[in-house]
């Protein structure tokens, strides 16, 4: 079976996440910017950052070229991992993979350190003011992600990885 894993990372939060996955194992890990063609695997983790309630534009162009694989999600937000709004980025993500006849094995979310300029930014234009709910979430941000995070992450794919391995065997 041909694995491979692919992300999306502006920051570098989620590249830390993908690097943790792929560590001390020979499975090929691509930004998705140099990436091969998904059609090339049978199994692929996909990696994306959450901009404006959705998958980043990169990763999203990339999962629409995926038809008919067994896919492992992991991303990195701003916002709480189990927040409304995350649940809703999840639902997206897996709607527009499973229109393309993919399998969602398992989906890992965990916060991200936020840009202090995009922060920065959305206090000029006003749109999402700095409660203090806000400003303990974006603490919490800033040390994500963690070892902690990066061990799950990896112990969610390596289980994705041996469902399917399992149910290929059993195929077979
Ligand atoms: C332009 C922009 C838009 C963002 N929009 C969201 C958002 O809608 N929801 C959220 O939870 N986080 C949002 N974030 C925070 C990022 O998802 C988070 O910092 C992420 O960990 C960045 O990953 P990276 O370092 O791999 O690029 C946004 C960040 C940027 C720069």
């Amino acid at each position: 079976m041909k694995c491979c894993i692919v992300f999306s990372s502006c920051t570098g939060n989620t590249r830390k996440v993908a690097e943790a996955i792929a560590q001390g194992t020979n499975i090929p890990c691509f930004p998705v910017q140099n990436a091969p063609a998904p059609q090339t695997y049978d199994m692929l983790a996909l990696g994306f950052w959450v901009r404006k309630g959705l998958p980043d534009t990169r990763s999203r162009r990339y999962m629409a070229r995926v038809y008919g694989k067994h896919v492992f999600l992991f991303g990195t937000l701003g916002a709480w991992p189990h927040s409304e709004h995350a649940l809703h980025c999840l639902a997206a993500t897996r709607a527009l993979l499973e229109d393309g006849g993919n399998t969602i094995l398992d989906a890992f979310l965990c916060q991200g350190r936020v840009n202090p300029r995009v922060v920065a930014a959305t206090q000029r234009k006003g749109t999402h003011p700095l409660s203090i709910e806000r400003i303990h979430r974006l603490h919490e941000a800033a040390r994500h992600p963690t070892t902690e995070d990066c061990a799950t992450a990896r112990h969610r794919w390596q289980q994705a990885l041996q469902s399917v391995q399992m149910h290929t065997a059993v195929f077979l």
